[in-house]
């Protein structure tokens, strides 16, 4: 009897995305850098300054334009007012957003349901992917003694706190989490499953400003990061395409590969 021919596996090759950071108080100055970027495979990503100065439209508008948007406005009430605010990010088009692990099962359970429930009614509309935000990379060591003793009645170790919430992460719902370049193997060893939206990037070359510990698109691609955050070193050159197609060359890279440094 023939046997059949065995099958090639199918290799899906992943590569680290890069998401730009429109920190920018008006949206006139948002699209400019935009615009000089057309037609560069990026995400924008919309924060609080942007969304309360510009609104939904301004982001709706790009949408319809073809912009892959991620809306970072770190979710963090009660279970229903989140869902409620996630059905608004779903229906304006953003491809991502954040809400807090902190929230807990309960409101992110919520948000993950009713965007799926949406989604299939609208007849397999993909949904918006579910980023948690763990401990704010802001916080050093003794702020975060004083927050975890007060909740907790015990401080406790960041790289601790990081890993005990990424290791619930994914059964309360989300499908990745923001985590600093320096905690993408934490994220990794508790559930190598996430994708990981890292900030603090710096490409080489580029102030580190008030960024205390940077890494390389490069380096941070190849510790497996799904995408890296690049804000002011892109928004504040005086040639952001060029900076833009110099961080897309260095991600050329399938993630968790090893990268010969040249
Ligand atoms: O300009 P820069 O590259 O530092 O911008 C980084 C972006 O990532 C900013 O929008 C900042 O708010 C965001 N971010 C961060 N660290 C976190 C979470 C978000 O820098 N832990």
């Amino acid at each position: 009897m023939a046997r059949a021919p065995k099958k090639k596996p199918v290799v899906e090759i992943k590569k680290t995305d890069l998401i730009i950071a429109l920190d920018f108080p008006k949206g006139e100055l948002a699209l400019k850098v935009m615009k000089e970027c057309a037609g560069l495979s990026v995400i924008w990503k919309v924060g609080s300054e942007l969304f309360l100065a510009e609104g939904p439209k301004w982001v709706r508008d790009r949408v319809r334009e073809g912009h892959r948007i991620f809306l970072d406005l770190k979710f963090y009430d009660i279970p229903n007012t989140v869902m409620k605010a996630a059905l608004q990010a779903q229906d304006m088009g953003v491809e991502m957003f954040t809400l807090h692990l902190a929230g807990g099962p309960l409101m992110i359970r919520a948000v993950r349901d009713e965007l799926e429930k949406r989604a299939t009614a609208r007849k397999g509309e993909r949904r918006p992917l579910i980023l948690g935000v763990s401990v704010l990379t802001s916080y050093d060591q003794p702020t975060w003694d004083d927050v975890s003793f007060a909740v907790g009645g015990k401080a406790s170790k960041i790289p601790d706190s990081v890993k005990r919430l990424v290791a619930q992460a994914r059964y309360w719902g989300v499908d990745g989490v923001v985590c600093s370049p320096h905690e993408i193997k934490i994220v990794q060893a508790a559930d190598s499953i996430l994708y990981t939206v890292v900030p603090g990037i710096r490409p080489k070359g580029s102030k580190a400003g008030d960024q205390a510990r940077v890494m390389t698109p490069k380096q941070a691609a190849t510790l497996g990061a799904g995408a890296v955050v690049v804000g002011r070193p892109i928004t504040e050159s005086k040639a952001p395409r060029a900076m833009v197609e110099k961080v897309l060359k260095e991600l050329d890279t399938p993630i968790g590969m090893p990268v010969k440094e040249v």
